[in-house]
This record gives structure tokens, C-alpha cells and sequence, in this order.
């Protein structure tokens, strides 16, 4: 009996490599499909029949949110683990508090990376409920912590973040009482598209940063009674 993950923004980048990752160590995975043109699950589907469903997942929309409840609903008994890892970034993230800050991109970059994960915790309870792992990750980043920010500008992905992480914790303060275990993960810097084309500046190729963090998001701990961010070298962040 294979175990279930749900990985959400899984057509490219470290959401693809963790779908990947997983159908290599046996799990059946659910992939949200926000690209559709984008053909490299269709790829992987191929290579997994049967293991690997994609489901259109936009994390942005609660109506998309809940149609792939059902869609799942009717493919799995249940999500053992849930990754929350669709995030967007702003090419207009840079301007600093001289220049004219762009708050509808941030208003989108606060409903993808921090109310999508919470919409997708909520609507999909009723499926982690019945899948034996009870186990939450969120693919947050260095840039939500406060206590180590040393940007001058970022606000909307920052704050974004930030928020995320403080989703995590009302979370964490409610389910975990009830056993659900988390994960709290910055990535490192990841070859990733989140610019909108691959960036080759960065440090980690998605398939070498998936590494790391399947580890952390599927072994079991002795401290999760403790909710930490930690990054890819296991180092613990400041809130
Ligand atoms: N790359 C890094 O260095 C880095 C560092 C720290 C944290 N992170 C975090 O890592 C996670 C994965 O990002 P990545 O770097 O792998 O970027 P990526 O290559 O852009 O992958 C993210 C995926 O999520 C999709 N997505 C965007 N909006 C969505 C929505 N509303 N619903 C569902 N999916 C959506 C993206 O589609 P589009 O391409 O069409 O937007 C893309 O396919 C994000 O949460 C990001 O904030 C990344």
C-alpha cells in the first residue's frame, strides 16, 4: 500500500523535483497542476502510470481549491503528506521605499504564498484526516523571518512569508494536540522559475534541492512538540 503526498505549484521548479523525489521512494503523489501547458508532469505521469495524479490546483482560488478536493476525493482514500509549496515572487519586489511600491502584486503575493497554503490546509482536512501521516510541510523561506532580515526592499515577498509562517503557527497550536506533525522549510537558493525563467545564478538544481528537503518533510523527529523553520543544511531560522 503505496503512502499519499499532495504537493501544491507541481508543474516546475522544487515542487516538480519533490513530486519526482517521492515517486522514486515509492509514494503515490498528487501533483496541483497551475500550468497546464507546461509538459513535464504529463512527462512524468507517463513514467509513473497509475502513481502519479495531476490535478489543476490554483492555490489563489478557493473555488479551484475546493473542485480538486473533489477530484482527489475521488482518486485517493487519503493525504498522509501535505506539501504547501506554490509561491510566486514579483519583479517588482526589488523597489525600495524610494520608489513607488506596487501593492496589487503584494496583495497577490499575500493570497498565493500565505492564504494559498491556508486554503489548502483548510479544504483538505477532511482528506488528511483520513490519511494515516498527519503531516504538514510548508516551503516558506529565509525571507519570512523577521529576526534574521537584513533586505532593504522585498516587502511583498518578505511580508508574504512572514505571514506564512504565522499561519503556521495557529495551525501548529490547534492540530498538533490533535497529531499533526510540521514542517517549516526554507529551500536554499534554487535554480528554480520563479523569476519566470530559470535562474542559473542560484545555488541548487530543483533535483539537488528536493534532496534535503523530502529528508526533512518525510522522516520523523524527536522534537515535534517545537515548531522551527529550518533551511536545507538543517539550520534553525529566527521567527
Ligand atoms: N527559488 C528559491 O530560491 C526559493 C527560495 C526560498 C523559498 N522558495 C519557495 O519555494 C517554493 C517553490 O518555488 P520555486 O522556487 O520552485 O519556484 P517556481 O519554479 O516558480 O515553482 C513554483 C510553482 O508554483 C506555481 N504557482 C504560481 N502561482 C500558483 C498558484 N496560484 N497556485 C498553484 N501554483 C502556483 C508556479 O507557476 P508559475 O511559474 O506560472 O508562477 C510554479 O509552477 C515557493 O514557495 C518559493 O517561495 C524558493
Amino acid at each position: 500500500m503505496h503512502q499519499t503526498a499532495l504537493v501544491t505549484g507541481a508543474d516546475r521548479g522544487l515542487g516538480f523535483a519533490l513530486c519526482q523525489g517521492l515517486l522514486r521512494q515509492g509514494w503515490q503523489v498528487v501533483a496541483g497542476q497551475y500550468m497546464p501547458e507546461w509538459s513535464e508532469l504529463a512527462a512524468l505521469e507517463r513514467e509513473f502510470p497509475g502513481l502519479l495524479h495531476a490535478v489543476p490546483l490554483d492555490v489563489s482560488s478557493s473555488d479551484s481549491v475546493h473542485a480538486a478536493v473533489g477530484a482527489v476525493s475521488g482518486l485517493v482514500e487519503g493525504v498522509d503528506l501535505l506539501i504547501n509549496n506554490a509561491g510566486v515572487n514579483s519583479p517588482t519586489s526589488p523597489r525600495t521605499i524610494r520608489e513607488t511600491q506596487d501593492y496589487g502584486e503584494m496583495q497577490r503575493l499575500y493570497n498565493v504564498n500565505a492564504l494559498g497554503a491556508l486554503r489548502v490546509v483548510e479544504a483538505f482536512l477532511p482528506l488528511t484526516e483520513r490519511g494515516g501521516g498527519k503531516r504538514l510541510c510548508f516551503v516558506s523561506s529565509e525571507a519570512g523571518s523577521i529576526g534574521g532580515a537584513e533586505r532593504t526592499s522585498w516587502y511583498g515577498y518578505c511580508m508574504s512569508k512572514a505571514a506564512l509562517n504565522m499561519a503556521t503557527k495557529i495551525l501548529f497550536n490547534h492540530l498538533r494536540p490533535e497529531g499533526y506533525t510540521f514542517r517549516v522549510y526554507h529551500p536554499g537558493w534554487v535554480r528554480s522559475y520563479i523569476r519566470g525563467t530559470k535562474n542559473m545564478e542560484a545555488d541548487l538544481e530543483p533535483e539537488e534541492a528536493a534532496v534535503p528537503a523530502l529528508a526533512y518533510f518525510v522522516q520523523a523527529r524527536d522534537d515535534e512538540d517545537r515548531l522551527v523553520m529550518r533551511d536545507w543544511k538543517g539550520r534553525e531560522w529566527p521567527w
